[in-house]
């Protein structure tokens, strides 16, 4: 698996210590893009560090923390390489690569408990794009004219 980035503001700081944590431990790559404290911050900086530093590698994935993952996930699918899901579920998170194939997962720590949390990384992580039909529709994401 390539590198997996993760960022986050002071709302999502604790959560993305303790997810970059449990990554390490478990032999993954991970690029921790900030913020470093519980000092507020504005997401928006963070989510667009992280998308733009995820343009150098076509297999890397990003994990975006906020209070809600709300307005991670709206800034970060602004950027046309990436594709952002916000999950409150491990369904969810394997849906969103197997037929979204979503490249960052964005979790809400004020929503979502560290156990689940966890939970949903992993399925993140393991689950694989399908490919076929989905890969047809996920062509179609960056289409924005009519047709
Ligand atoms: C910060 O208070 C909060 O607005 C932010 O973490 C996030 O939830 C935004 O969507």
């Amino acid at each position: 698996m390539g590198v997996i980035y993760i960022a986050c503001d002071h709302a999502g700081f604790q959560l993305k210590e303790t997810i970059k944590e449990t990554l390490n431990s478990a032999g993954h790559s991970v690029v921790d893009c900030g913020t470093s404290s519980c000092a507020s911050c504005d997401y928006p900086l963070f989510a667009h560090d992280l998308c733009r530093r995820m343009r150098q590698a076509d297999d890397a994935l990003g994990i975006l923390v906020c209070g809600t993952g709300i307005g991670m996930s709206m800034v970060a699918n602004r950027h046309p390489h990436i594709r952002a899901a916000l999950c409150n579920t491990e369904l969810h998170a394997k849906l969103s690569r197997e037929h979204n194939n979503a490249n960052v997962l964005c979790l809400g720590a004020r929503m979502t408990g560290v156990e689940l949390a966890k939970a949903i990384v992993q399925a993140f992580l393991s689950a694989k794009f399908l490919g076929d039909r989905h890969a047809r529709r996920v062509d179609e994401f960056n289409q924005l004219e009519e047709s």
